[in-house]
């Protein structure tokens, strides 16, 4: 059964996913990040979830604040942008932290450039949504209320 009571959940954004919107639109789309956040807002209150939208661009910031939803959210929906393809000190956050991670992309990493094929957070993550650009966030907060709530019998 479930208890009513609502879940706190992260999405956070790595470096340069605040210029969205004007950072290559052939790429990432017209909607900028404070759409996005607006979005994503009303989506999770659907959900009944609380959410936390935050953006970094600096890798040490972004470290910090995996912790901060470690420490205190239920889930975390995670873009770490090109961190993905380099940050060792992402993935160790990522790893120290026991609450679900979903990864996110706008694109497909892996149908770009080759250095974006290596991904260092893949394989620590819950799970993965990439290429459905904006909408991608929805799928991820669906995914991850389904996870925090408990099957009723
Ligand atoms: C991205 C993909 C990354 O390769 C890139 O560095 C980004 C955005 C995406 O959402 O598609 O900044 O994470």
């Amino acid at each position: 059964m479930s208890t009513g009571k609502t879940q706190i959940v992260h999405i956070l954004g790595g470096p340069n996913l605040g210029r969205l919107g004007s950072r290559k639109p052939e790429i990432y789309g017209f909607t900028t990040w404070a759409e996005v956040s607006e979005l994503c807002q009303g989506w999770a209150a659907d959900l009944d979830l609380e959410l936390v939208f935050d953006q970094t661009d600096g890798e040490g910031e972004l470290v910090r604040m995996i912790h901060r939803a470690g420490d205190g959210a239920a889930g975390l929906i995670l873009n770490a942008a090109a961190y993905t393809h380099t940050s060792v000190a992402v993935r160790d956050a990522v790893e120290a932290v026991s609450i679900p991670v979903i990864e996110l992309h706008l694109t497909n990493p892996d149908a770009r450039e080759p250095f974006r094929r290596q991904n260092l957070l893949a394989d620590v993550v819950t799970a993965g949504i990439r290429g459905f650009g904006v909408q991608g966030y929805l799928m991820a907060l669906e995914g991850l209320a389904s996870m925090l709530t408990p099957a009723e019998d």
